[in-house]
């Protein structure tokens, strides 16, 4: 990208009014990066605004891409059984992405569309919506899902593997986490059943945080 050039940015297409209904239905027209060109539509965040905690993936895939919703697919099996194991209700969970449309490239057939990582453009860009849910919802805990979701909120430096399963200072909510992300589980082989665990163990410590917060209030 050239020096000077700014980030796109979806900023322009966030509502004035911005309650998660209004945001929903905005995000839809959004055209903040070029990745609405070749997505099917717009993926937005899902659950209540009284969630107590936010989890942020990546970007939707495929199957989200069809349906227009969050972690529906083979990643969001994976989450539904981690979330459960750890004790976490989905009606206390709010789940969206750091990029809002698909970002793919098609394989070596032309048939199948293959998951391509958003630049870093694409999640600057895109971050206003992510911002606008956070403020909307105002979790106590926010859980980053992989290195997209870590470096959208925690920096370009933030190292998930370093860094996983700790506080992470920061002023976006009173409990601040990164975590890997599902489909690193799927992608697993032989230390699957491990690497499940380990992202188990991580939404247990968030898990005690909502119930610390909530003995608190
Ligand atoms: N992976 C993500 O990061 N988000 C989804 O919604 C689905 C898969
Ligand atoms: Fe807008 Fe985000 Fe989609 Fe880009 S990815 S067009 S910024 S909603």
């Amino acid at each position: 990208m050239a020096k000077n050039k700014a980030f796109p940015t979806a900023a322009a297409f966030l509502p004035k009014e911005r309650t998660l209904p209004t945001l929903q239905h905005a995000s839809k027209f959004c055209q903040g990066c070029d990745l609405y060109l070749r997505a099917t539509q717009t993926v937005f965040g899902e659950g209540t605004k009284n969630a107590k905690v936010m989890l942020v993936g990546e970007q939707p895939g495929d199957k989200e891409d069809v349906e227009g919703r969050p972690f529906v697919g083979p990643a969001g099996r994976i989450l539904d059984e981690a979330l459960a194991a750890a004790g976490i209700a989905r009606s206390d969970v709010y789940v969206t992405n750091a990029v809002k449309h698909f970002s793919w490239t098609p394989d070596e057939r032309g048939k199948r569309r293959i998951h391509k990582k958003p630049r870093y453009s694409e999640i600057q860009a895109c971050r206003p919506w992510l911002d606008a849910e956070i403020e909307a919802v105002h979790p106590e805990v926010i859980i980053c899902m992989g290195a997209t979701a870590a470096q959208a909120l925690l920096g370009k430096e933030f190292s998930v593997s370093r860094q996983r399963g700790t506080a992470v200072p920061s002023d976006l909510a009173p409990f601040v986490m990164a975590t890997v992300h599902p489909s690193s589980i799927l992608r697993a082989r032989e230390d699957r059943h491990e690497q499940m665990q380990a992202f188990i163990r991580d939404l247990i410590v968030a898990a005690k945080q909502i119930h610390k917060l909530r003995r608190a209030a």
